[in-house]
């Protein structure tokens, strides 16, 4: 079988970002991304669905609310389609050139998103990630939690506002979904959390933004000994 993760060892570090719809994770992306500049630290941000032009392309079928009756399943193999493209075009040349590459979501969703909102189970996830991504794990995951309606209704709220300025531009088919659905969704990030215990660091996100940036900061700064 070809090696589809070229073995380097990774020099930069790979920070990801977790969390329902709405809870706030590219305002605390932007902000880190700010900080971590200013110190004078080489960093990349990227998002998943996305991050390549193949990626972007997935994303734009997969959010898009005219996409009408995807299976779970197919929805899953195109989360992952888009994270392979993402792993060996931008993540790991950017870790391989000791950058710290800063990810809008990342595995942790589909297993909270496909393996609890839609039912898949974990297994498969973590399955499909070994196969398809050569388990390539973050260093940190921060996982910004929140109250679930809160969190749905600012996501609907902003995806209504962004459909009236760019019609073109429709990410709406998850935001659809159910209070059950993002219920579902949340308990899968706490079971990883739990699980995943060094790894994944649950921020409460129900501060101002300035408060939750000062506490990712700090957890960032522990954790890369800045
Ligand atoms: P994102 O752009 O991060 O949405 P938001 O800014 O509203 O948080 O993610 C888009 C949607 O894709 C989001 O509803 C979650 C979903 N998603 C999955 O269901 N599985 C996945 O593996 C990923 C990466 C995203």
């Amino acid at each position: 079988m070809p090696a589809i993760i070229p073995d380097v060892s990774p020099r930069g570090k790979f920070i990801t970002f977790e969390g329902l719809d709405g809870s706030g994770k590219s305002t605390q992306i932007a902000k880190l991304a700010r900080g971590l500049r200013a110190r004078g630290i080489s960093v990349v941000v990227t998002r998943e669905p996305g991050g390549t032009t193949t990626g972007e392309k997935i994303r734009e079928v997969i959010l898009h609310s005219a996409t009408a009756g995807l299976s779970p399943y197919a929805e899953m193999a195109l989360m992952f389609a888009s994270r392979a493209q993402h792993i060996h075009q931008v993540i790991l040349p950017a870790l391989a050139e000791g950058q710290i590459v800063l990810c809008d979501r990342f595995t942790d969703s589909t297993e909270a998103y496909q393996g609890g909102g839609r039912k898949l189970g974990s297994k498969s996830v973590l399955q499909l990630h070994e196969v398809l991504c050569g388990n390539l794990q973050p260093d940190l995951t921060i996982l910004l939690d929140n109250d679930v309606n809160l969190t749905i209704d600012r996501a609907r709220r902003r995806n209504r506002q962004h459909k009236t300025k760019r019609p073109d531009k429709d990410e709406n088919r998850f935001e659809q979904e159910s209070r059950a659905f993002f219920g579902r969704v949340r308990n899968a990030y706490l079971a990883i959390a739990d699980r995943e215990h060094q790894r994944v660091h649950i921020v409460d996100a129900r501060g101002t933004p300035r408060e939750t940036h000062a506490v990712i900061m700090e957890l960032v700064r522990k954790r890369l000994r800045l």
